[in-house]
């Protein structure tokens, strides 16, 4: 262990490091009335649902099952309702089933959802029209709105977050032990959907099996009333820890382990843009006994990735760390192998991701922010083709997705076109995939894994 892992710590001890992308609050005493009341209320997750996380991502590390992670990229207060929770739990649940049959492996599911408020922004400033403002940073931090005023950062909109986040998780928790996730109703999970799209009558081909499956099940006497398995799934719920005020304040002391707690999600991870081995983001990070996500884009050393592992993981936990890779399309190959070897290399235990979206932003001819959905998939195609190349397992994939019909990214089956996006153009961040381009991928993720797992299988 180095010295810097064996540094007691705290969970103001954030605050004596150098920070990035946090706003300055104008007004101390209401950031602190704030932060005094988050403090009193309860966590929104439990310590013991964030150790079974940690648990079955260990197994995802062992190359024993596979993470499914997505939803929003941020969520917002406008958009909130019960239907938007629903559609895209729907179409996680619907990407699962797709890997679960297709790869054969169990899939661990976990929402950007429930806390995901929090942005980055590669600049402080945005112009719209003449007007140079302050950037939107999320809804937890300022308004969208295009006015100085709306741009202030308010801590007020911490409790509106929490609130919202309370309510998603209640839903998210019925969704999935009350009847709705019960694998019989794999049919009716397609309702709602585009009828045409390729992708749907896959996964209407693929639901017929499973529902024959589960008829042969049934006659052998296992079915809903009496597996719990069949009738309930374990959901997840995850963000980026950014806004460190809000993670400190509902930081919690375990009381089975007495270790130190995110209350905030089930698993919290670190952004390309904050994970400075010396700052805040990765200081916090280090205490809470949550699993960890760290995003590793293309500027990341060898020697980075190392430190950052002996920080954020001393004891060498499967299941504690995954490194979420976003290189984008075509520059994989330049950057994941060096990183795969380092790891091997010392042994570090790890679940090797790949976000497939945040390396592949471009700004169309029609001026919104996009991702052409054929790139999006040769990048989740290169991080399984150098895997296999390099022998290690790849172990989950991380999306950007709602399960609404919006027109945010190009291409997929039912195409959509540079002149369609701004259709049903939503986001308040970055372009997600639509329901039917989740699916796809889905499909995607399924064929090359059960090859790799195949292979796998072969050489053993
Ligand atoms: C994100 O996941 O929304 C994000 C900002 O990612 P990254 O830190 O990888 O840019
Ligand atoms: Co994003």
């Amino acid at each position: 262990m180095t010295q810097a892992t064996k540094r007691a710590w705290n969970k103001s001890g954030w605050r004596n490091k150098p920070r990035v992308q946090m706003p300055d609050y104008a007004d101390k005493a209401a950031l602190n009335a704030v932060e005094e009341q988050l403090a009193k209320y309860p966590p929104l997750v439990f310590a013991g649902e964030a150790r079974r996380l940690k648990r079955q991502l260990g197994e995802v590390a062992e190359g024993r099952a596979f993470l499914l992670q997505g939803g929003d990229c941020a969520e917002s207060f406008n958009e909130f309702s019960a239907d938007s929770i629903r559609d895209t739990f729907r179409v996680l649940l619907q990407m699962a089933v797709v890997l679960t049959y297709g790869a054969k492996v169990p899939v661990v599911k976990v929402g950007r959802m429930a806390g995901q408020f929090a942005k980055p922004r590669s600049s402080p400033t945005e112009k719209i029209g003449d007007l140079e403002l302050p950037s939107y940073r999320g809804d937890i931090i300022n308004d969208i709105a295009p006015t100085a005023q709306a741009r202030e950062p308010d801590p007020q909109r911490m409790l509106q977050a929490y609130t919202q986040s309370a309510a998603t998780l209640n839903l998210l928790r019925a969704f999935s032990t009350g009847g709705y996730a019960d694998i019989h109703h794999v049919h009716s999970w397609t309702l709602g959907f585009a009828q045409d799209a390729a992708a749907t009558e896959k996964y209407r081909d693929l639901a017929a099996r499973i529902s024959d499956a589960l008829d042969f099940m049934n006659a052998a006497g296992v079915n809903s009333n009496n597996s719990g398995k069949l009738r309930t799934v374990n959901f997840y719920t995850s963000h980026e820890a950014l806004l460190l005020e809000y993670e400190e304040a509902l930081c919690r002391i375990d009381s089975t382990t007495g270790l130190p707690v995110a209350g905030s999600g089930h698993m919290i991870w670190i952004g390309d843009r904050t994970r400075q081995p010396d700052g805040a983001h990765v200081e916090f990070a280090r205490g809470v006994q949550n699993p960890i996500g760290l995003k590793c884009g293309p500027s990341i050393t060898t020697d980075d990735l190392k430190r950052l592992i002996e920080i954020l993981n001393p004891e060498n936990e499967p299941g504690r760390l995954t490194l979420i890779n976003r290189f984008g399309a075509g520059k994989v190959g330049d950057h994941l192998p060096k990183l795969i070897r380092a790891v091997q290399e010392e042994g570090f235990k790890v679940v090797w991701s790949c976000d497939p979206m945040h390396g592949n932003t471009i700004k169309s001819a029609s001026g919104f922010k996009t991702r052409p959905f054929e790139n999006v998939l040769r990048e989740v195609r290169e991080f399984f083709a150098v895997h296999a190349a390099e022998g290690t397992y790849p172990g989950g994939v991380h999306f950007e997705m709602t399960g609404k019909d919006v027109t945010e990214c190009t291409g997929g089956v039912r195409a959509v076109r540079d002149e369609d996006l701004s259709a049903r153009y939503h986001t308040a961040c970055d372009p997600r995939l639509n329901a039917s381009q989740a699916l796809e991928l889905a499909f995607l993720v399924s064929e090359e894994l059960s090859q790799r797992l195949q292979e796998n299988c072969k050489a053993v």
